[in-house]
């Protein structure tokens, strides 16, 4: 594994029973409140996606955590994926399927540029459903998506196969 594959083991904790009896959450915010493991997770980050990327796309919330530093660190700008309601129109929005319910991400179109390279951050790749949501919507705004990278991809919850075609680029997997 690399060192930053072990930078993250390292610091993220694991939870039983949270937020619902049977799951094991993986908590990064020890990561996030380490300076230096965090400096040198968004420097690591930077390494792997410098000048392959126009613009860094991050998820509510905990997405924006990460797209925020790594956009500073590359010089590009950030664009943010929202749950709806939150972003100021005209935006476009897609509805996806969570384990119980519906959710809903929105986006500025304004905000991708024709033809940018977009890299999509989160923290957490789990069923799939957030990023594909993001995928799309940056699509339809005319950028082109250049990866998918997650902090943390929960293998067994499938997420990869609904994004067949794109590169997902986890750190860690479980
Ligand atoms: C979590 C996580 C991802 C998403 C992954 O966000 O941060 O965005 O779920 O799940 P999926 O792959 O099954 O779609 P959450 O909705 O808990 O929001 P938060 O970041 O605001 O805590
Ligand atoms: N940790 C953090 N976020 C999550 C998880 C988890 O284990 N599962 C789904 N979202």
């Amino acid at each position: 594994p690399s060192a930053l594959t072990e930078l993250v083991r390292s610091h993220v904790r694991e939870i039983p029973d949270f937020p619902a009896p049977g799951v094991l959450f993986r908590d990064i915010t020890p990561l996030l409140a380490d300076g230096p493991a965090f400096g040198g997770l968004v420097r690591g980050l930077a390494d792997a996606y410098r000048g392959r990327v126009d613009a860094v796309a991050g998820l509510e919330s905990r997405g924006f955590i990460l797209a925020a530093p790594l956009a500073l660190e590359l010089g590009v700008g950030m664009i943010t994926v929202r749950k709806a309601g939150r972003l100021p129109g005209p935006v476009i929005g897609v509805d996806y399927a969570l384990e119980y319910g519906t959710a809903r991400m929105e986006l500025r179109p304004e905000t991708v540029a024709d033809g940018q390279r977009v890299l999509i951050i989160d923290d957490v790749l789990a069923t799939g459903g957030t990023g594909a949501a993001a995928v799309e919507l940056v699509e339809r705004s005319g950028g082109e998506v250049v990866a998918l990278a997650m902090l943390l991809e929960l293998a067994a919850l499938g997420g990869r196969r609904k994004l067949d075609g794109y590169a997902v680029e986890s750190v860690l997997v479980y």
